[in-house]
């Protein structure tokens, strides 16, 4: 990779840290410390991973050098600091953070300065710059986490930078009940071999289909009221009553549900009981993504898939087990395509989101699918 693809990378890496800082500008440290909900970080661990992440792989790993601060890292390891525990863990904290993010970053771009990130370097960290592609698609994962956090933030308004980086467009029509038919065949699941993708989206392998149709739009807020009024079943996340009709209460606010906007913050076990209600399933992950190329009204809603979290045919834990191989099983459920949240570099036709069938925090919504 030429020095101009290095220089590219220090360019995303920069837009990236303008986007985390913007999500907390209005922010004061009370708020960034404090815990909203056991199944969220405060944002203030967030930061601090972020920026312990990157002097993980892109300082020590990459540049060989001594961690900043000791055995802070360990207090920042997702997997051995769940989230309910978050917020009693001696994290870094206001000032200390802030420098501390700006101390790694320094260093970040000045060992950038000195790699080799070339298609022919033999460490696969470092080929085709991988591992500086995984820390920015870390960085903005995390932003959305971010967000997910923020809908409980009373009065929080998202900045210009989120809003014009994302494809939230509030005005589509969704819930037709067109579907898309899509014939039995064979077709090509994952992620090509070259170019940057998690493990869990490789090997690319071919799969055989049956005829199925699949809704050509994700399913709509007025779809998913009349649901809840034929069964009782629960409204989504945040909603609340406003007199006769439903109003959106994140982030503090009272806003009218629009019928026409797809339906959003409903868990797995919502999304499939809507479904069968309707007569139909929800897709399999192969399906959605064989289906794709024909999807209306992508980039509003995670979309969550019948599939379970598990492995493709030959399968390599790259480049640490527990960013995917912890959790496949029967626990997870997969969810594709990507929300308004979402930062269009991390959404990818091939791209694998999971989370437990009974969590609604996270930006999902579903479309509907049955055999033809
Ligand atoms: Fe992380």
């Amino acid at each position: 990779m030429s020095s101009q693809s290095t220089a590219a990378i220090a360019e995303a890496l920069s837009e990236a840290r303008e986007r985390t800082l913007a999500l907390v500008e209005p922010l004061d440290d009370g708020r960034l410390n404090r815990v909203y909900s056991p199944i969220l970080s405060p944002l203030a661990w967030d930061l601090g991973h972020i920026a312990n992440f990157e002097e993980l792989w892109l300082v020590q790993r990459v540049g060989g050098r001594e961690p900043l601060r000791g055995e802070l890292g360990r207090f920042y390891d997702a997997i051995e600091n769940p989230r309910k525990i978050r917020g009693e863990l001696p994290i870094l904290r206001d000032a200390e953070l802030r420098s501390y993010m700006a101390d790694v970053r320094e260093r970040t771009l000045d060992v950038l300065e000195g790699v080799d990130i070339g298609p022919d370097v033999e460490d696969p960290l470092l080929r085709d710059g991988f591992v500086y592609e995984m820390l920015l698609a870390h960085e903005l994962q995390h932003n959305e986490t971010m967000l997910q956090l923020l809908q409980l933030v009373d009065g929080y308004e998202l900045p210009a930078t989120v809003r014009s980086s994302s494809r939230y467009a509030g005005a589509s029509a969704f819930g037709g009940e067109e579907m898309v038919a899509i014939g039995a065949g064979e077709h090509e699941i994952g992620a090509p071999e070259r170019g940057f993708a998690y493990d869990n989206e490789r090997s690319r392998h071919s799969v055989e289909l049956t005829a199925f149709e699949i809704d050509r739009t994700p399913v709509s807020n007025g779809a998913y009221i009349s649901f809840m009024e034929e069964t009782g079943a629960e409204p989504p996340l945040y909603w609340g009553r406003g007199g006769d009709e439903w109003v959106d209460t994140a982030r503090g606010r009272r806003v009218p549900i629009d019928p026409g906007h797809p339906v959003i913050h409903v868990s797995w076990d919502q999304a499939d009981a809507f479904a069968r209600w309707a007569g139909k399933r929800l897709p399999t992950e192969f399906e959605w993504e064989a289906a794709r190329p024909q999807l209306d009204g992508l980039g509003h809603v995670w979309e969550w898939t019948s599939s379970d979290f598990l492995p493709y045919p030959g399968f390599q834990a790259f480049p640490y087990r527990e960013y995917s191989e912890v959790f496949f099983g029967d626990e997870y459920k997969v969810l594709r395509g990507g929300s308004w949240a979402t930062h269009p570099r991390v959404a990818r036709p091939t791209f694998r989101n999971w989370d437990l069938p009974q969590r609604s925090q996270i930006f999902a919504g579903l479309r509907c699918a049955r055999d033809a």
